[in-house]
């Protein structure tokens, strides 16, 4: 009898401990979540959020210089309550980190941005619906239970931009994120190497590899053809492009200045903030006209490569405009003591993005309420560990860093603002031109 209980007791330690664990659900990191993703996912739409531009030198870089982050702990601090309570321009926020826009998402299966929206809402995460989205946000709104942020891409056309920011205004989203880092789409090689096109085709490259994934193919057939559904209604004009080489050539819009902001900011009175700022001239620029915020990022090393980590770019943006608007940061963030990083460095909250993708990947909405819960608890534990118990006392007496973060030992020179600009401003009455610096001179 004896020998049946300790086997019982075995066999109930095994099923605990290991041989009943589901990967996504069990995953202790968010690089565990990606592994799984790998996987499960067809190297084309692996690489779609994997990959990023040209040598790719930007996207490590992000990983990279996080680690050159070090804490400075303190001990015998009273941490039973860690508190993770903080804001986005004015938006309160349980944690310091949202879904940042991730836009072709079912291409990763599982119903893609619908599945990542639900998971958001359960876990109490605002969830940032992207222009490129590959449902629409009214899709993605009917499934949301908790709050939706929007991110516009200022597409050519004055209709395209009005026809995006009533329908975010409509969908009821709290906030809108401008992203100013896409003149023109970044090459990404690995997408180029695998033949990755919206809607996808079967082609010689990447034609095994799909084979060996029916579940994601078919994940992929039902449900209407994938494309930018926020832009379905566009009358292709009888176009032989692809919807991606439609979206990429004719509707981005290369002669965007920061006049156009002008547009967005008469549509929308709510909180508006700059995605894709990594200078202090920009982020002063951003601030002129009229954005309540920024958020320091370079699209994860997806557009313009051989461009400082976000993590470098952090302090000086911080250093020039934090007391005037808010500073959001993303790039790299793989865990919680990322999120702290960022927020001892200056940055008022986070945004994840290959985070919570690689999770929806792996796993779908399961996956990313895994992604989500990791960073969470990651964020509580090195709050703890650093003798820091709430979010908000964090500054950067919490962390060193490479001094050349701030441009020490290298050339750094301030853009001139052009004259076109500066006349214009005054022009407007718009404040007083920027000088070298990209302070106001008066
Ligand atoms: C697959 C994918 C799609 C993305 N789509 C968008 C988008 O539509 N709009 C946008 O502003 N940023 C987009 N981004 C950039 C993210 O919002 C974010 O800036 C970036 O992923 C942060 O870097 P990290 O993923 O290394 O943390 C995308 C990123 C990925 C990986």
């Amino acid at each position: 009898m004896k020998r049946l209980d300790g086997a019982i007791d075995f066999a109930k330690l095994l099923l605990a401990g290991g041989l009943a664990t589901n990967p996504v659900t069990s995953a202790p990191t968010i690089d565990d979540l990606r592994a799984v993703a790998k996987r499960r996912l067809p190297r084309v739409a692996f690489d779609i959020v994997d990959g990023a531009a040209d040598a790719e030198a930007t996207a490590a870089s992000n990983l990279a210089d996080l680690r050159e982050v070090l804490f400075e702990p303190r001990s015998l601090v009273d941490v039973s309550r860690p508190s993770t309570r903080t804001d986005a321009v004015g938006i309160p926020l349980e944690q310091p980190f949202v879904l940042g826009p991730c836009g072709l998402m079912r291409m990763l299966g599982h119903g893609g941005e619908k599945a990542a929206v639900r998971a958001a809402g359960d876990a109490g995460v605002p969830y940032t619906i992207s222009s490129a989205a590959n449902w629409s946000m009214e899709e993605i709104a009917a499934e949301a239970t908790g709050p939706l942020w929007f991110q516009l891409y200022m597409y050519k056309g004055e209709g395209i931009v009005r026809d995006l920011v009533t329908r975010a205004k409509r969908i009821g989203a709290e906030l809108l994120m401008v992203t100013v880092d896409l003149p023109v789409n970044g090459k990404r090689p690995r997408d180029h190497r695998n033949g990755m096109t919206i809607p996808p085709k079967v082609t010689r490259s990447n034609f095994l590899s799909a084979a060996r994934h029916p579940s994601w193919l078919l994940s992929l057939v039902s449900g209407p053809p994938i494309g930018f559904r926020n832009l379905a209604d566009i009358d292709l004009g009888g176009s032989r492009l692809s919807h991606q080489e439609y979206v990429n050539t004719k509707l981005i819009n290369p002669s965007l200045t920061w006049d156009d902001l002008e547009l967005v900011r008469q549509l929308w009175d709510g909180p508006l903030v700059i995605k894709g700022i990594t200078t202090p001239a920009d982020a002063r620029l951003a601030r002129r006209a009229g954005a309540d915020g920024v958020i320091v990022s370079n699209h994860g090393g997806r557009q313009l490569d051989s461009t400082p980590s976000s993590i470098a770019a952090l302090p000086r943006v911080v250093d020039a405009v934090a007391g005037d608007m808010s500073v959001g940061f993303d790039g790299g963030i793989r865990g919680g003591g990322d999120v702290v990083k960022a927020l001892a460095l200056g940055a008022d909250y986070t945004l994840l993005g290959r985070a919570w993708a690689y999770g929806l990947a792996a796993g779908g909405g399961a996956g990313v309420r895994r992604a989500i819960d990791i960073v969470d608890s990651e964020v509580r534990q090195t709050l703890s560990l650093l003798g820091c118990p709430d979010v908000r006392d964090l500054d950067r007496s919490f962390v060193t860093y490479p001094a050349r973060w701030h441009g020490q030992g290298r050339v750094v020179t301030e853009p001139r603002v052009s004259v076109d600009a500066v006349i214009e401003a005054s022009q407007r009455g718009a404040g007083a031109p920027l000088d070298a610096e990209g302070q106001e001179s008066r």
